[in-house]
Formats: C-alpha cells, sequence, structure tokens
C-alpha cells in the first residue's frame, strides 16, 4: 500500500499525454491510465497519428503503449483502479462579464469540479488527487471540499498541487528535465508518495514540497513573470526601431548580465498560447478580488503591451507597402504569411499572434496564402473563419502546403512563427516568384536581413531601424 503503482491521468492533452507517457517510461512498475471524454482525442492517441505533436513524443508513447500506459474512455474504471488520479483537464479564462473593463478573468473551474464530483461518486478506496492542471489559487480546497461532501462513506482524499511547467514544442525534453517540481498540499504522506514517482528520475533537491497556495500561485507567478520577459524585451525592441538600436545587439547587451540572463529575450511579435494570457488574467482576477487594483493594473500592462506589438507590426506593413503605386491599405495585394502556429515546435494555435496579424490584414484587403510546417490545413481555416465573427473575409485565404509555394505571386512576405526552416528558405528564388518592389517583414527576427537586402527586398525587422528606402 505505500508505493504508488497506479495511476489514472483525466485530460488527454498536451499536459496529460506527454506527462503520462513520460511517468510510464521513467517508472516501469506503475500503470497508468490516461482518460477523456472526447472519444476522437483518445482514439487518436492508440492511433498512428497522435493528436499532440512534441519532438520525441511520437516514439515514447508507442513504446510504452505496448507497456504500461493505455489511453480509454472509460473514466469510471481508471479512477476506480487507481491510487492516485491526476486532473490535466482545460482550465480556459470564463467569457468576460459585460461592460467589465478589466482584463482579470477568472479561470473556469467547471471541468475540474466535474473531475472532482466523479471521483468521489465512484471512488471506493482513498485516492490522492492531484491537481495537475493550473488553477487559481484556493482551487484545491475546493475540490478537497467536493471530495468530502459527495464521497462514499469511509473513503478519505488527499488534494494535492502539482502545476505544470512544461512548454510547447520542448514538452518531452522538460518533462524529462524539469528545472523544478512543485508539490503542494498538507498531506505529508500523500506528498511523498508522489514525491517517490518523480524520484523515478528527478534529482530529489528539483522536489519542491510546499503549502497547497504556494504552489498554486507559483505556477500562475511564474508564466506572469515570463510573459512580464516577453513583453520588456518588444517594448525595448518598439525603442529600437524609433532610434538606431539594435534589439539582437541590446538583447545581447542586456542578457550577458548574468542576473538577467539570456533566455527569453528574444523579440517577437509577443506571446501565444493557451498558459500565458489566461494565467495572467487569472492572476489579474485574483489581484482585483483581494482588494489590489495596483496589481492587477501591474499585470495588465504586460497583456496591453502583448497587444501593442502586433498593433505596431500591421501598422508597419501598412505604412511601408502603401506608399507605392498609390493603393490605399492592402487591397488587392497577396501578402504570403509563414508559420502560423503561436510559436515554434509546436502545431498548437491557441491565441497565436498570427491569427491576430492575419485578420488585420485581411480586414485592410489583402489576401493571404498561408504556410505553417505542423498546422493542419482545417485548424488555420477554422481559426479565421472565427475571427471572422470581426468581418474578416475568409474567401480571401488560401492555405499552403510549403513556403515556395506561398510566396508565388506574392508582393509582401511576413514572418509570424519563428520555425527556423524559414532561414533555409533559397531568398534569391523565393524573390524571383514575387512581384517588384518585394517586401519582407520579419516579425520574429529569424532571418538574415543583410543578405535580403543585398538580394534587393525591401526588409522591416521587429526591434531594428529602418534601413532600406526604396
Ligand atoms: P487540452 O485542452 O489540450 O486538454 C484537456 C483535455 O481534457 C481535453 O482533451 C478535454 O477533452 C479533456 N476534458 C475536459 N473536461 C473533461 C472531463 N470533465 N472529463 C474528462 N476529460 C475532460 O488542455 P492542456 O493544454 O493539456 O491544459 C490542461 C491544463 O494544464 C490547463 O489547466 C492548462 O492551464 C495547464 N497547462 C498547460 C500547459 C500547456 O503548455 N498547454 C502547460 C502547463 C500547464
Amino acid at each position: 500500500t505505500d508505493r504508488i503503482t497506479s495511476i489514472c491521468c483525466i485530460g488527454a492533452g498536451y499536459v496529460g499525454g506527454p506527462t503520462c507517457a513520460v511517468i510510464a517510461a521513467k517508472c516501469p512498475e506503475i500503470r497508468i491510465t490516461v482518460v477523456d471524454r472526447d472519444p476522437d482525442r483518445i482514439s487518436a492517441w492508440n492511433s498512428d497519428s497522435l493528436p499532440v505533436y512534441e519532438p520525441g513524443l511520437d516514439a515514447l508513447v508507442k513504446r510504452q503503449r505496448n507497456t504500461n500506459l493505455t489511453f480509454s474512455t472509460d473514466i469510471d474504471r481508471a479512477i476506480d483502479q487507481a491510487q492516485l488520479i491526476f486532473i490535466a483537464v482545460n482550465t480556459p479564462p470564463m467569457p468576460h462579464t459585460h461592460g467589465s473593463s478589466s482584463m482579470g478573468a477568472k479561470p473556469d473551474l467547471s471541468a475540474v469540479s466535474e473531475c472532482a464530483r466523479r471521483i468521489a461518486r465512484v471512488s471506493l478506496t482513498d485516492k490522492i488527487v492531484v491537481a495537475k492542471s493550473t488553477v487559481p489559487c484556493g482551487a484545491c480546497a475546493t475540490i478537497a471540499g467536493m471530495l468530502r461532501d459527495n464521497g462514499q462513506k469511509g473513503v478519505g482524499f488527499s488534494v494535492l498541487s502539482n502545476p505544470e511547467f512544461l512548454s510547447e514544442g520542448t514538452a518531452v525534453r522538460d518533462l524529462l528535465h524539469p528545472d523544478r517540481v512543485l508539490i503542494g498540499g498538507d498531506d505529508r504522506v500523500a506528498q511523498d508518495k508522489l514525491k517517490a514517482v518523480y524520484m523515478h528520475w528527478v534529482p530529489e533537491p528539483r522536489i519542491l514540497t510546499m503549502n497547497t497556495w504556494s504552489s498554486e500561485l507559483a505556477k500562475l507567478a511564474s508564466n506572469a513573470m515570463l510573459a512580464q520577459r516577453v513583453s520588456s524585451i518588444n517594448s525595448i525592441s518598439a525603442v529600437c526601431e524609433a532610434v538606431g538600436a539594435d534589439i539582437a545587439e541590446v538583447a545581447r547587451g542586456c542578457g550577458s548580465d548574468e542576473r538577467i540572463g539570456q533566455k527569453f529575450l528574444r523579440p517577437s511579435l509577443g506571446f501565444g498560447g493557451s498558459c500565458f494570457h489566461k494565467d495572467i488574467a487569472s492572476l489579474i482576477w485574483l489581484s482585483e478580488s483581494l482588494g489590489l487594483p495596483e496589481v492587477a493594473e501591474y499585470w495588465h500592462q504586460v497583456l496591453a503591451l502583448n497587444r501593442f506589438q502586433i498593433k505596431r507590426f500591421v501598422a508597419r506593413i501598412l505604412a511601408d507597402t502603401s506608399r507605392e503605386g498609390g493603393l490605399s491599405g492592402l487591397g488587392g495585394r497577396r501578402v504570403a504569411c509563414l508559420g502560423f502556429a503561436f510559436k515554434e515546435g509546436t502545431g498548437d494555435t491557441r491565441n497565436t499572434p498570427a491569427a491576430d496579424v492575419c485578420c488585420e490584414l485581411l480586414r485592410n484587403g489583402a489576401k493571404l496564402s498561408i504556410y505553417d510546417p505542423r498546422v493542419p490545413r482545417h485548424h488555420i481555416v477554422d481559426k479565421l473563419a472565427m475571427s471572422a465573427a470581426s468581418n474578416c473575409d475568409i474567401d480571401s485565404v488560401s492555405v499552403c502546403s510549403d513556403a515556395y509555394s506561398a510566396i508565388a505571386g506574392s508582393d509582401i512576405v511576413v514572418v509570424l512563427t519563428a520555425w527556423s526552416e524559414f532561414r533555409q528558405i533559397d531568398w534569391e528564388q523565393a524573390l524571383k516568384l514575387m512581384s517588384q518592389p518585394a517586401y519582407v517583414f520579419d516579425g520574429q527576427v529569424v532571418l538574415d536581413h543583410g543578405r535580403l537586402e543585398q538580394l534587393g527586398f525591401n526588409v522591416f525587422s521587429i526591434g531594428r531601424a529602418h534601413v532600406t528606402t526604396q
């Protein structure tokens, strides 16, 4: 009864799938069942093409599936058989209440609550319930209350907070070599049991036990601080463009200070993905509800700066390209959009800045040819069609299967995701495929701008003073 040998994970998404694959690989004596209410997701995990793209994940899942890792829709059975249950379901922000000007948003915990009620109803033996989903402070206490109120007589529950710090695109590496694992709770025995699972591959000093509130808040604060770094370097990128500075040099100049560090100082179109927006909004909401409007306002600026970056990128495209030929806006111009995922290394498009840029370009009359190496065509179309509620013209969009077909016949190339393969494009060839004069707007600072200028492109890159004049 001491060691955990049976785990259930509810939620087979970006977090649940990779996390359990790694636990299964590192803990051969533990049987793990990942369950989800979405049967399509489960059959995809059981198929040849997994629902989540992560480097290294395919091999890992395919190996463990034959041994101690199972994907199933039978949630009740998996709960019943497990000693420890991870809750890794989604916790999206609640829609904004009408008329509220706050950027804060309470996360929607209905999926987490549903899991808690189900665990209470189904469990006939004691369970350790682990909140892996990012939840606002106090959520673990709420889960514990629900389990207590709805559980079978004589069945005991321990609730732990164990937030996940993996990044999409490097999930497997992050899970194999975490900087730290947090285990929040007030039941020492349960904490030690979860710790023993991680100790199969994580050095003990990296496993930090703490109280539940600290663990929940550390997750929100970590994401808020990472997002803040993105907004900080992006704010400086705008200053660079206005003077003669080059953001790459400034970032090197700052980052060489050990106290600052080089990581996460790349200027861009801003952060995206499912977590940063949601978790900052959650922190803002928490601060407001605790009567701390100054704190809320502080974090609000990180979100505001993120939107500013997209706005000024599009404004730059309009300003630079409508000088020619007397065309107003982008009417009739074809723009090749390279990249659509919210960052390189993933096919995820949740909150991708690329979609915002595309919508703005469409609204200004452009026609778009979009290419992303990992995002399926229908995701791009669906995403833009959804934003089309704000009247962008989805008929002006074509999705291409390689960079050259997107570039062919375009006037303007914009780089929207920092995929390294865009550096390998033969730009001399690309120039021949484009209308002249040809423009490149590098929203991710990934291309060799000097070389592009030599070839005859008009180049603009975030964070560099505008050098080319036609
Ligand atoms: P996801 O949307 O990819 O996966 C969640 C899964 O839970 C879905 O497949 C959904 O069908 C399932 N689900 C929802 N309600 C359910 C229920 N009542 N019963 C059974 N299954 C249910 O979400 P993702 O990205 O894996 O995120 C999960 C949590 O982890 C969120 O709280 C997120 O904030 C957090 N997180 C996400 C990270 C990321 O990079 N995506 C990183 C760290 C934390």
